[in-house]
């Protein structure tokens, strides 16, 4: 994983970039339904393409990854500044659906279930949008469990 194309850290399609431009550049091909939990998130993000199918459990192997070793990725976004800063508290589970993948996403703290919540909605507008909207910067909203 994470080897093929032009290697890792590369910008092949066989890089972790090179899978999230194919994401993005096939936006239009995906679908998404993502639900609120208590401490968390559940999605379904599915495409009728094939290729699309199988890169997305390939992406979130790429993130998981980078979530543990803390590399990370899209920084000049704060979003994913905080997402990366709360990597230890969060839980991912993946699991294989046609077409795609279901994601369980937990938060051990506030700020872990915040970030998690606001990155699964950027996905979903990902997913409409495509590259536009990856370009943009994207905040947290506030701890709304806090007294
Ligand atoms: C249309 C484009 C994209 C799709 C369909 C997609 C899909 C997903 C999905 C399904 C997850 C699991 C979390 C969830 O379901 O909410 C995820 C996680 C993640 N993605 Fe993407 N992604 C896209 C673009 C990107 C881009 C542009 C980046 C950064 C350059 C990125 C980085 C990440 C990271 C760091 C995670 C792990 C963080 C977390 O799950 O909390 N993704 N992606």
């Amino acid at each position: 994983m994470g080897q093929g194309g032009m290697g890792m850290g590369g910008m092949g399609m066989g890089s972790d970039m090179g899978r999230i431009h194919q994401l993005l550049g096939s936006h239009d091909k995906i679908t998404r339904k993502v639900v609120e939990l208590p401490d968390g998130i559940e999605s379904w993000t599915t495409s009728s393409d094939p290729q699309i199918a199988a890169t997305l459990p390939a992406h979130l192997e790429d993130m998981v990854t980078r979530m543990k070793q803390g590399q990370v990725i899209h920084g000049f976004d704060p979003l994913f500044r905080k997402v990366f800063a709360a990597a230890g508290e969060i839980e991912v589970t993946v699991e294989p659906i046609t077409g795609g993948i279901h994601v369980t996403e937990r938060g051990k703290t506030p700020a872990a279930v915040a970030a998690v919540r606001a990155h699964a909605q950027l996905v979903s507008w990902m997913a409409e949008r495509g590259m536009a909207e990856a370009h943009r910067c994207h905040d947290v909203a506030p701890d709304r469990s806090a007294p």
